[in-house]
Protein backbone atom coordinates (compact mmCIF):
# COMPACT_ATOMS: atom_id res chain seq x y z
CA UNK A 1 0.00 0.00 0.00
CA UNK A 2 2.88 2.06 0.59
CA UNK A 3 4.01 2.34 -3.29
CA UNK A 4 0.71 4.19 -4.21
CA UNK A 5 1.90 7.75 -3.87
CA UNK A 6 4.84 6.33 -5.77
CA UNK A 7 3.41 4.91 -8.42
CA UNK A 8 1.16 8.18 -8.35
CA UNK A 9 4.16 9.76 -8.14
CA UNK A 10 5.76 8.27 -11.61
CA UNK A 11 2.64 8.95 -13.15
CA UNK A 12 2.93 12.68 -12.39
CA UNK A 13 6.74 12.35 -12.95
CA UNK A 14 6.24 10.75 -16.52
CA UNK A 15 3.52 13.13 -17.61
CA UNK A 16 5.15 16.45 -16.26
CA UNK A 17 8.40 15.72 -18.15
CA UNK A 18 6.88 14.71 -21.51
CA UNK A 19 5.20 18.01 -21.37
CA UNK A 20 8.65 20.22 -20.11
CA UNK A 21 11.75 17.95 -19.86
CA UNK A 22 15.24 20.12 -18.40
CA UNK A 23 17.53 19.94 -21.19
CA UNK A 24 20.97 18.54 -19.08
CA UNK A 25 23.99 21.29 -20.06
CA UNK A 26 26.48 19.23 -22.19
CA UNK A 27 29.87 19.89 -20.53
CA UNK A 28 32.49 18.68 -22.78
CA UNK A 29 35.82 16.65 -21.55
CA UNK A 30 37.86 19.81 -21.61
CA UNK A 31 35.95 22.15 -19.59
CA UNK A 32 37.19 22.86 -16.06
CA UNK A 33 35.72 20.91 -13.10
CA UNK A 34 32.71 22.73 -12.05
CA UNK A 35 32.95 24.09 -8.84
CA UNK A 36 31.72 22.07 -6.15
CA UNK A 37 28.56 23.33 -4.38
CA UNK A 38 26.47 21.07 -1.82
CA UNK A 39 23.32 22.77 -2.94
CA UNK A 40 20.32 21.78 -5.05
CA UNK A 41 20.78 23.63 -8.54
CA UNK A 42 18.20 26.03 -9.86
CA UNK A 43 16.42 25.67 -12.58
CA UNK A 44 14.42 28.80 -14.00
CA UNK A 45 10.46 28.63 -13.64
CA UNK A 46 10.72 26.07 -10.50
CA UNK A 47 9.74 28.96 -8.48
CA UNK A 48 6.24 29.51 -9.90
CA UNK A 49 5.50 25.96 -9.06
CA UNK A 50 6.66 26.06 -5.56
CA UNK A 51 4.14 28.85 -5.51
CA UNK A 52 1.65 26.40 -5.21
CA UNK A 53 2.25 24.65 -1.77
CA UNK A 54 -0.08 21.94 -1.92
CA UNK A 55 1.99 21.01 -5.18
CA UNK A 56 5.03 20.87 -3.87
CA UNK A 57 4.13 19.38 -0.57
CA UNK A 58 2.85 16.46 -2.41
CA UNK A 59 6.56 16.06 -4.44
CA UNK A 60 7.91 16.19 -1.69
CA UNK A 61 5.71 13.78 0.27
CA UNK A 62 5.69 10.79 -2.49
CA UNK A 63 8.97 11.15 -4.31
CA UNK A 64 11.30 8.13 -3.15
CA UNK A 65 14.52 8.54 -1.34
CA UNK A 66 17.69 5.94 -2.01
CA UNK A 67 16.38 2.94 -0.18
CA UNK A 68 12.89 3.26 -1.83
CA UNK A 69 14.56 3.43 -5.46
CA UNK A 70 16.13 0.62 -4.46
CA UNK A 71 13.23 -1.00 -3.22
CA UNK A 72 10.54 0.04 -5.96
CA UNK A 73 13.57 -1.64 -8.06
CA UNK A 74 13.70 -5.07 -6.08
CA UNK A 75 10.08 -5.39 -5.38
CA UNK A 76 7.31 -3.66 -6.94
CA UNK A 77 8.65 -3.84 -10.29
CA UNK A 78 10.13 -7.49 -10.46
CA UNK A 79 8.91 -9.08 -13.34
CA UNK A 80 9.29 -5.65 -15.22
CA UNK A 81 11.56 -5.21 -17.94
CA UNK A 82 14.79 -3.64 -16.39
CA UNK A 83 14.71 -1.26 -18.89
CA UNK A 84 11.41 0.37 -17.69
CA UNK A 85 12.87 -0.20 -14.39
CA UNK A 86 15.81 2.30 -15.22
CA UNK A 87 13.36 4.75 -17.34
CA UNK A 88 11.09 5.37 -14.83
CA UNK A 89 14.27 5.54 -12.07
CA UNK A 90 15.51 8.17 -14.18
CA UNK A 91 12.43 9.93 -14.87
CA UNK A 92 12.04 10.20 -10.90
CA UNK A 93 15.47 11.71 -10.93
CA UNK A 94 14.72 14.05 -13.39
CA UNK A 95 11.72 15.37 -12.24
CA UNK A 96 12.86 16.06 -8.78
CA UNK A 97 15.88 17.82 -10.15
CA UNK A 98 13.32 20.23 -11.92
CA UNK A 99 11.18 20.88 -9.22
CA UNK A 100 13.99 21.22 -6.99
CA UNK A 101 11.76 19.92 -4.03
CA UNK A 102 14.39 18.02 -2.42
CA UNK A 103 16.39 19.01 0.42
CA UNK A 104 18.46 17.26 2.11
CA UNK A 105 17.90 14.95 4.91
CA UNK A 106 21.54 15.78 6.55
CA UNK A 107 23.52 18.05 4.94
CA UNK A 108 27.59 16.73 5.57
CA UNK A 109 30.39 19.41 6.96
CA UNK A 110 33.98 18.62 5.48
CA UNK A 111 34.18 18.40 9.51
CA UNK A 112 31.89 14.78 9.88
CA UNK A 113 33.52 13.14 6.65
CA UNK A 114 35.58 10.29 8.08
CA UNK A 115 37.59 7.18 6.65
CA UNK A 116 38.65 4.04 8.36
CA UNK A 117 42.05 2.38 8.32
CA UNK A 118 41.35 -1.19 8.26
CA UNK A 119 44.26 -3.53 9.93
CA UNK A 120 44.38 -6.84 11.33
CA UNK A 121 42.59 -6.00 14.66
CA UNK A 122 41.58 -2.70 14.80
CA UNK A 123 39.59 -0.03 12.91
CA UNK A 124 41.57 3.41 13.10
CA UNK A 125 39.01 6.75 11.83
CA UNK A 126 40.44 9.72 11.11
CA UNK A 127 38.98 12.91 9.36
CA UNK A 128 39.36 12.98 6.12
CA UNK A 129 41.41 16.21 5.97
CA UNK A 130 44.03 14.61 8.08
CA UNK A 131 45.20 11.01 7.58
CA UNK A 132 47.88 11.25 10.13
CA UNK A 133 46.32 9.04 12.70
CA UNK A 134 46.31 6.57 9.91
CA UNK A 135 50.02 7.17 9.35
CA UNK A 136 50.81 6.99 13.08
CA UNK A 137 48.90 4.37 13.93
CA UNK A 138 50.53 0.76 14.00
CA UNK A 139 48.37 -0.87 11.98
CA UNK A 140 49.73 1.58 8.54
CA UNK A 141 52.54 0.02 7.12
CA UNK A 142 54.54 2.31 5.55
CA UNK A 143 56.35 -0.03 3.22
CA UNK A 144 52.81 -0.90 1.37
CA UNK A 145 50.60 0.23 -0.92
CA UNK A 146 46.97 2.03 -0.09
CA UNK A 147 43.77 0.52 -1.74
CA UNK A 148 40.96 3.03 -0.72
CA UNK A 149 37.38 1.39 -1.01
CA UNK A 150 34.80 3.88 -1.54
CA UNK A 151 31.11 2.78 -1.05
CA UNK A 152 28.09 4.28 -2.59
CA UNK A 153 25.10 4.94 -0.88
CA UNK A 154 24.39 0.84 0.41
CA UNK A 155 24.96 1.94 3.86
CA UNK A 156 21.64 3.50 3.83
CA UNK A 157 20.15 1.38 2.35
CA UNK A 158 20.61 -1.37 4.31
CA UNK A 159 22.72 -2.04 7.24
CA UNK A 160 23.27 -5.64 5.91
CA UNK A 161 24.45 -4.33 2.61
CA UNK A 162 26.93 -1.65 3.52
CA UNK A 163 28.47 -3.73 6.27
CA UNK A 164 28.88 -6.35 3.62
CA UNK A 165 30.56 -4.68 0.98
CA UNK A 166 33.01 -3.25 3.44
CA UNK A 167 33.14 -6.76 5.23
CA UNK A 168 33.72 -9.14 2.28
CA UNK A 169 36.17 -6.34 1.05
CA UNK A 170 38.16 -6.25 4.43
CA UNK A 171 38.31 -10.03 4.91
CA UNK A 172 39.99 -10.42 1.05
CA UNK A 173 42.44 -7.93 1.24
CA UNK A 174 43.83 -9.36 4.77
CA UNK A 175 44.05 -12.33 3.72
CA UNK A 176 47.00 -10.75 1.59
CA UNK A 177 48.19 -8.13 3.92
CA UNK A 178 50.10 -6.81 0.39
CA UNK A 179 48.54 -3.17 1.15
CA UNK A 180 46.93 -0.72 3.35
CA UNK A 181 43.29 -0.58 3.29
CA UNK A 182 41.48 2.49 4.16
CA UNK A 183 37.68 2.55 3.51
CA UNK A 184 35.60 6.08 2.81
CA UNK A 185 32.09 4.83 3.45
CA UNK A 186 30.64 7.70 1.92
CA UNK A 187 27.01 6.41 1.56
CA UNK A 188 26.80 7.53 5.38
CA UNK A 189 27.40 11.04 4.21
CA UNK A 190 25.38 10.81 0.97
CA UNK A 191 22.28 10.18 2.43
CA UNK A 192 18.64 11.00 1.61
CA UNK A 193 17.65 11.29 -1.97
CA UNK A 194 19.58 9.55 -4.91
CA UNK A 195 19.49 12.67 -6.86
CA UNK A 196 21.05 14.83 -3.83
CA UNK A 197 23.84 12.32 -3.69
CA UNK A 198 24.57 13.24 -7.38
CA UNK A 199 25.07 17.04 -6.15
CA UNK A 200 27.33 15.83 -3.33
CA UNK A 201 29.20 13.07 -5.04
CA UNK A 202 30.84 16.14 -6.61
CA UNK A 203 31.45 17.62 -3.21
CA UNK A 204 32.30 14.45 -1.10
CA UNK A 205 34.64 13.42 -4.30
CA UNK A 206 36.81 17.18 -4.19
CA UNK A 207 36.82 16.53 -0.21
CA UNK A 208 38.43 13.12 -0.96
CA UNK A 209 41.04 14.51 -4.01
CA UNK A 210 42.37 17.12 -1.82
CA UNK A 211 42.79 14.28 1.28
CA UNK A 212 44.73 12.12 -0.88
CA UNK A 213 47.03 15.28 -1.91
CA UNK A 214 47.81 15.60 1.91
CA UNK A 215 47.79 11.76 2.05
CA UNK A 216 50.54 11.28 -0.48
CA UNK A 217 52.79 13.95 1.19
CA UNK A 218 52.83 12.09 4.46
CA UNK A 219 53.92 9.13 2.79
CA UNK A 220 56.87 8.19 0.67
CA UNK A 221 55.61 5.59 -1.33
CA UNK A 222 52.58 6.91 -2.31
CA UNK A 223 50.68 4.25 -5.12
CA UNK A 224 47.02 4.48 -4.34
CA UNK A 225 44.33 2.42 -5.96
CA UNK A 226 41.30 3.85 -5.28
CA UNK A 227 38.09 1.27 -5.66
CA UNK A 228 34.49 2.66 -6.18
CA UNK A 229 31.32 1.20 -6.05
CA UNK A 230 28.00 2.83 -7.83
CA UNK A 231 27.73 6.28 -6.57
CA UNK A 232 31.31 5.25 -4.88
CA UNK A 233 32.48 5.25 -8.83
CA UNK A 234 31.53 8.80 -9.55
CA UNK A 235 32.99 10.32 -6.16
CA UNK A 236 36.47 8.32 -7.01
CA UNK A 237 36.44 9.83 -10.39
CA UNK A 238 36.35 13.27 -9.24
CA UNK A 239 38.67 12.46 -6.70
CA UNK A 240 41.10 11.43 -9.27
CA UNK A 241 40.61 14.68 -11.31
CA UNK A 242 41.06 16.92 -8.14
CA UNK A 243 43.95 14.87 -7.23
CA UNK A 244 45.75 15.71 -10.58
CA UNK A 245 44.98 19.07 -10.69
CA UNK A 246 46.33 19.68 -7.42
CA UNK A 247 49.65 17.95 -7.87
CA UNK A 248 49.92 17.11 -11.86
CA UNK A 249 50.37 13.98 -11.17
CA UNK A 250 48.12 10.48 -11.00
CA UNK A 251 46.29 8.28 -9.25
CA UNK A 252 48.23 4.62 -9.89
CA UNK A 253 44.71 3.18 -10.67
CA UNK A 254 41.21 3.21 -10.17
CA UNK A 255 38.62 0.83 -10.53
CA UNK A 256 35.12 1.32 -10.41
CA UNK A 257 32.65 -1.62 -9.82
CA UNK A 258 29.21 -1.29 -11.52
CA UNK A 259 29.15 2.61 -11.53
CA UNK A 260 26.34 4.11 -11.22
CA UNK A 261 24.20 5.21 -14.00
CA UNK A 262 20.74 6.80 -12.92
CA UNK A 263 20.52 10.48 -11.79
CA UNK A 264 23.88 11.15 -12.27
CA UNK A 265 25.08 14.05 -14.20
CA UNK A 266 27.38 11.74 -16.74
CA UNK A 267 29.50 14.73 -16.62
CA UNK A 268 31.09 14.42 -13.33
CA UNK A 269 31.00 10.21 -13.66
CA UNK A 270 34.38 8.43 -13.44
CA UNK A 271 36.37 8.29 -16.88
CA UNK A 272 39.43 6.77 -18.47
CA UNK A 273 41.73 9.72 -17.65
CA UNK A 274 41.01 10.02 -14.32
CA UNK A 275 43.83 8.12 -13.00
CA UNK A 276 46.83 6.18 -14.92
CA UNK A 277 44.65 2.97 -15.43
CA UNK A 278 40.76 3.13 -14.97
CA UNK A 279 39.22 -0.41 -14.83
CA UNK A 280 35.58 -1.03 -14.66
CA UNK A 281 33.54 -4.19 -14.29
CA UNK A 282 29.47 -4.17 -15.61
CA UNK A 283 27.03 -6.11 -13.79
CA UNK A 284 23.84 -4.22 -13.84
CA UNK A 285 24.31 -2.79 -17.06
CA UNK A 286 21.78 0.52 -18.04
CA UNK A 287 19.71 -0.48 -14.60
CA UNK A 288 21.41 0.50 -11.67
CA UNK A 289 24.79 0.78 -13.33
CA UNK A 290 26.32 2.42 -16.83
CA UNK A 291 26.17 0.33 -19.69
CA UNK A 292 28.85 2.11 -22.13
CA UNK A 293 32.04 1.26 -21.48
CA UNK A 294 33.78 4.27 -19.99
CA UNK A 295 37.32 3.38 -18.77
CA UNK A 296 40.97 1.83 -20.45
CA UNK A 297 39.27 -1.28 -19.59
CA UNK A 298 35.73 -2.47 -19.68
CA UNK A 299 35.02 -5.90 -18.36
CA UNK A 300 31.45 -7.21 -19.24
CA UNK A 301 30.58 -10.32 -17.52
CA UNK A 302 28.34 -12.53 -19.35
CA UNK A 303 27.77 -9.34 -21.52
CA UNK A 304 26.28 -6.19 -21.07
CA UNK A 305 23.36 -7.65 -18.96
CA UNK A 306 21.04 -6.20 -16.58
CA UNK A 307 20.86 -9.39 -14.50
CA UNK A 308 23.95 -11.90 -14.14
CA UNK A 309 23.45 -15.36 -13.73
CA UNK A 310 21.57 -15.94 -10.18
CA UNK A 311 20.69 -12.90 -9.81
CA UNK A 312 16.82 -11.96 -9.38
CA UNK A 313 17.01 -8.29 -9.15
CA UNK A 314 19.23 -5.50 -10.11
CA UNK A 315 19.55 -4.92 -6.78
CA UNK A 316 21.79 -8.15 -6.30
CA UNK A 317 23.00 -7.50 -9.94
CA UNK A 318 24.30 -3.91 -8.98
CA UNK A 319 26.51 -6.19 -6.04
CA UNK A 320 27.79 -8.82 -8.08
CA UNK A 321 30.40 -6.59 -9.62
CA UNK A 322 31.98 -6.21 -5.91
CA UNK A 323 31.72 -10.16 -5.08
CA UNK A 324 33.50 -10.52 -8.21
CA UNK A 325 36.19 -8.19 -7.21
CA UNK A 326 36.76 -9.85 -3.68
CA UNK A 327 36.81 -12.71 -5.23
CA UNK A 328 39.71 -11.74 -7.43
CA UNK A 329 41.34 -10.46 -4.13
CA UNK A 330 41.55 -13.73 -2.33
CA UNK A 331 45.23 -15.54 -2.65
CA UNK A 332 44.83 -18.07 -5.09
CA UNK A 333 41.86 -16.43 -7.27
CA UNK A 334 43.48 -14.09 -9.21
CA UNK A 335 42.73 -15.79 -12.32
CA UNK A 336 39.00 -17.09 -11.82
CA UNK A 337 38.11 -14.55 -14.49
CA UNK A 338 39.88 -14.72 -17.13
CA UNK A 339 38.45 -11.98 -20.06
CA UNK A 340 39.04 -12.00 -23.69
CA UNK A 341 39.07 -8.72 -25.54
CA UNK A 342 35.70 -8.57 -27.89
CA UNK A 343 34.14 -5.93 -29.97
CA UNK A 344 31.01 -7.13 -28.75
CA UNK A 345 28.96 -9.91 -26.97
CA UNK A 346 27.53 -11.26 -30.16
CA UNK A 347 31.63 -11.68 -31.40
CA UNK A 348 32.26 -13.58 -28.05
CA UNK A 349 29.61 -15.78 -28.18
CA UNK A 350 30.23 -17.08 -31.95
CA UNK A 351 33.83 -17.30 -31.12
CA UNK A 352 34.99 -14.26 -33.37
CA UNK A 353 37.60 -13.37 -30.54
CA UNK A 354 40.87 -14.66 -29.55
CA UNK A 355 43.75 -12.97 -28.07
CA UNK A 356 45.59 -13.44 -24.63
CA UNK A 357 42.59 -13.89 -22.08
CA UNK A 358 43.15 -11.52 -19.33
CA UNK A 359 42.44 -11.82 -15.66
CA UNK A 360 39.29 -9.25 -14.41
CA UNK A 361 39.80 -7.78 -10.54
CA UNK A 362 42.79 -7.57 -8.68
CA UNK A 363 45.62 -8.66 -10.70
CA UNK A 364 44.16 -6.70 -14.05
CA UNK A 365 47.36 -5.67 -15.61
CA UNK A 366 47.53 -1.88 -16.31
CA UNK A 367 48.28 -2.32 -19.86
CA UNK A 368 45.10 -3.54 -21.16
CA UNK A 369 42.41 -1.47 -23.27
CA UNK A 370 39.66 -1.77 -24.52
CA UNK A 371 36.38 -4.21 -24.17
CA UNK A 372 36.40 -7.57 -22.79
CA UNK A 373 34.25 -10.22 -22.34
CA UNK A 374 33.71 -13.69 -20.05
CA UNK A 375 31.21 -16.07 -18.21
CA UNK A 376 30.66 -16.33 -14.45
CA UNK A 377 29.00 -19.12 -12.42
CA UNK A 378 25.77 -18.44 -10.98
CA UNK A 379 26.90 -19.29 -7.45
CA UNK A 380 30.23 -18.59 -5.40
CA UNK A 381 32.88 -19.25 -6.80
CA UNK A 382 31.54 -16.73 -9.67
CA UNK A 383 34.87 -17.32 -11.87
CA UNK A 384 34.48 -19.92 -14.08
CA UNK A 385 38.50 -20.59 -13.88
CA UNK A 386 38.42 -20.87 -10.18
CA UNK A 387 39.97 -24.12 -9.17
C1 LIG B 1 53.11 -1.32 -4.99
O1 LIG B 1 52.54 -1.22 -6.28
C2 LIG B 1 53.47 -1.30 -7.34
C3 LIG B 1 52.72 -1.06 -8.63
O2 LIG B 1 51.68 -1.98 -8.81
C4 LIG B 1 54.14 -2.67 -7.32
O3 LIG B 1 55.07 -2.76 -8.36
C5 LIG B 1 54.80 -2.85 -5.97
O4 LIG B 1 55.34 -4.15 -5.89
C6 LIG B 1 53.81 -2.64 -4.84
N1 LIG B 1 54.51 -2.68 -3.57
C7 LIG B 1 54.25 -3.62 -2.66
C8 LIG B 1 55.06 -3.50 -1.41
O5 LIG B 1 53.41 -4.47 -2.79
Amino acid sequence: MRFIPVILFLLLAVLSLSLCEPRAKARSRADPLPVARPVPFNFPGKGLWNLIPSFSDLVRKVVPGAGEIFFLSKNVLAGTPSKVVSYYVNKVCGIASYWNVLKPNYAPQEADLHWELYSDNSVVSAPLKDPSPFIESKGFNPDLNITILVTGWESLVSDKLGEDVIDSMRKAYRQRETENLIVFDAGRFVNSLYRWATLNALWVGEVLGNALVHLSKKVNNPRIHLIGHSVGATIVGVAGRRYHGSTGEYISRITGLDPAMPCLDASIGLRKGDATFVDVIHTNSGVLGKREPIGDADFYPNGPVALPPGCLNVVCAHFRAVSYYVESVQPGSEDNFLAIRCGSIDEYNTKKCSGKRIPMGYSTPSYVRGTYYLETNAKSPYGQNSV
